[in-house]
């Protein structure tokens, strides 16, 4: 299967095209069809889809990796060009999330989920395809559901709450899920903001396919918001698998990427937008 993922959001743009802002969306062509994965904070994904000429009215399906709004924030202006579409996410991403920054002598709390109402986005044409289990959605696409947490290393961000009955609760985003494609060659894995841990995703992914040859893992990492340890941690565990190429963006951040260019040299690239992955 011939694929192409072009990246549509993400925090830089390496080009003289389109906008940079915090968020995750890329453009998903195989054989088959067209695809949309995440659709970034909902400032950059039409202008920058018309700048890298990718029509957006031919996703066939978008997925959401979670809820956080930097991944749904673009959902309306996607629904008001498909019509209607089928969503594919976990139930979980209608949560009120909130991000607290610690500030001297006190707190910051940031509203950061899906700010659009459920009935809202059906009335744009979402039709909602709810999943929590490894889900095959088309030959050879796969939905990890949810992610079971088995590294030691692999921490929650402990700046991320739900907001449950007016009580913060650590949030441990069990609505993150990535995206694997089976190229016959081996599999890309697209992640979102891989808030399930990096390497658990991988381990979750073969053990569901059986396959351990990976074309590419591409997409955010959240490698930034951790401690040095974890990154080391995860760097050494992603090292002995069979991986041929590393493109990462988003909450990857710049310390982390660059430790991952040292390890990886030409078979890591950065992800930013316009970046096109051929495979
Ligand atoms: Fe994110
Ligand atoms: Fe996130």
């Amino acid at each position: 299967m011939k694929t192409r993922i072009t990246v549509l959001c993400e925090n830089t743009v390496g080009r003289v095209i389109g906008s940079g802002e915090h968020g995750f969306s890329a453009f998903i062509e195989t054989d088959h069809d067209n695809s949309l994965f995440d659709t970034g904070n909902g400032h950059a994904i039409v202008s920058n889809s018309l700048a890298l000429n990718k029509d957006l009215r031919t996703a066939r399906r978008v997925f959401l990796s979670h809820g956080h709004g930097d991944h749904t924030g673009g959902l309306p202006e996607v629904l008001k060009l498909t019509g209607k579409v089928d969503v594919h996410a976990h139930p979980s991403i209608f949560l009120d999330r909130i991000a607290v920054r610690k500030v001297e002598g006190g707190e910051v709390r940031r509203f950061a989920g899906l700010v659009y109402k459920k009935t809202y986005l059906e009335f744009l044409g979402a039709n909602f395809v709810l999943n929590q289990e490894f889900s095959e959605v088309q030959k050879g696409l796969f939905l990890t559901g949810e992610v079971p947490r088995c590294t030691s290393f692999e921490k929650n961000d402990p700046s991320l709450f739900v907001e449950i009955d007016g009580k913060l609760v650590q949030d441990t985003l069990m609505d993150d899920q990535s995206l694997v494609l089976d190229t016959g060659k081996g599999l890309i894995l697209l992640l979102g903001c891989a808030h399930s841990g990096m390497i658990n995703i991988v381990h979750h992914v073969v053990n569901k396919t059986g396959k351990q040859k990976f074309k590419a893992i591409l997409g955010g990492t959240h490698l930034d918001f951790l401690t040095p340890e974890q990154l080391e941690e995860s760097i050494k565990a992603l090292k002995q698998m069979e991986i041929e190429k590393i493109g990462v963006s988003h909450c990857t951040g710049m310390k982390a990427a660059s430790r991952l260019h040292q390890e990886f040299g030409n078979r890591f690239v950065y992800g930013c937008v316009g970046t096109v992955f051929d495979f």
